[in-house]
């Protein structure tokens, strides 16, 4: 007799359960809370029960009655959906995996190949000073490149580092020669957006300092990562250029593959590391030499993956983000 009550209560709360809209939901509560529903009629069985067990019976009964009454209520509060009973047999939603960034995955692949010539990766800060993003690198008071107009200046003597050569600089500051390392990370210049141009963007930047250092190793280190980055027909193109903190220095150009034809993309600026920047942090140029380089990431990504609008790395539109 109690198993029929555990049997009893099974079945109800399935029913209750699949009641799947309100008219269901009071149908359950009619045949089995109602006056004249089947709660009532275990009630009524209780004549039947033996003397020495009603009491037993009348206990369960009464836990019976408290399990469908809170059920019940609970499933009230809960709010009933007028909607068919789930289909198991649908098939399901995939799973939403995260993935890395497009820019985070270019960074990865670019300190990888690099990695594998011996470049160690480090990091420097985003907040930065004058001395490391300009005076240390051989750029003069009066250069245009500390325009204000060009800078993020906080106004407190810090600013937001305008290139990732400052790396270059807190890396020498500390570690003796011979270096080898590779520094990937934001820069900041306030320009104003559109599909080319954007405040903050990737620059990984590169640099060798060791004895007998040459132009030569310069241009082929550049020459080994176009071949392992955009295969081994690409092509690398050094024109004479200037920057303070290199000498000789250059632009640096790659002929790589675009949508089936080859196509020369301008990816950033090298040389060899200008003398005055070494004997500021006292290394000694008659002794050591380097060269270094500063590439743009979102250059080399919206080359390699057809992106024509900058702005689009930063909107964070899933519909673009998924491509990737
Ligand atoms: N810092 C330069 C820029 O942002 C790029 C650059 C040029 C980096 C020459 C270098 C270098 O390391 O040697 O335009």
């Amino acid at each position: 007799m109690l198993a029929e009550l555990e049997t009893q209560q099974t079945e109800a709360l399935q029913a209750l359960e699949a009641a799947g809209d309100t008219d269901a939901l009071e149908e359950w509560r009619i045949s089995w809370l109602g006056t004249k529903g089947r709660l009532k009629g275990l009630m009524g069985r209780i004549k039947d029960v033996s003397p020495e067990d009603r009491k037993a019976f009348g206990k369960h009964l009464n836990a019976l009655k408290g399990a469908l009454e809170e059920a019940f209520a609970a499933r009230q509060a809960g709010g009933v959906h007028d909607t068919a009973p789930l289909d198991v047999t649908e098939p399901g939603l995939g799973a939403q995996a995260g993935r890395r960034h497009v820019i985070t995955s270019t960074i990865d692949a670019i300190l990888e190949v690099f990695g594998r010539m011996g470049f160690t990766p480090v990091t420097g800060p985003e907040l930065e000073d004058e001395r490391h993003n300009f005076t240390a690198l051989n750029i003069p008071d009066d250069h245009p490149a500390r325009e204000p107009i060009d800078n993020f200046y906080l106004g407190d003597g810090r600013m937001l580092r305008s290139q990732t050569s400052t790396v270059q600089i807190r890396v020498l500051d500390h570690t003796p020669p011979p270096v080898r390392i590779v520094a990937a990370g934001r820069v900041y210049r306030p320009d104003t957006h559109d599909a080319t141009h954007y405040s903050m963007f990737h620059q990984v930047e590169g640099l060798y300092v060791d004895r007998n250092v040459t132009i030569v190793d310069l241009k082929s280190t550049l020459l080994a990562f176009a071949h392992a980055f955009f295969g081994e027909e690409a092509e690398v193109r050094m024109r004479p250029s200037f920057f303070p903190f290199t000498e000789p220095s250059a632009e640096v150009d790659i002929k790589m593959k675009i949508k089936g034809t080859w196509q020369w993309v301008e990816l950033g600026g090298c040389g060899m590391v200008d003398p005055n920047v070494l004997q500021g942090l006292g290394i000694d140029p008659e002794e050591w030499t380097g060269f270094a380089f500063g590439l743009g990431v979102e250059r080399i990504a919206m080359r390699k993956h057809g992106i024509a609008d900058i702005r689009w790395l930063y909107e964070n539109d899933e519909r673009f983000l998924r491509r990737f």
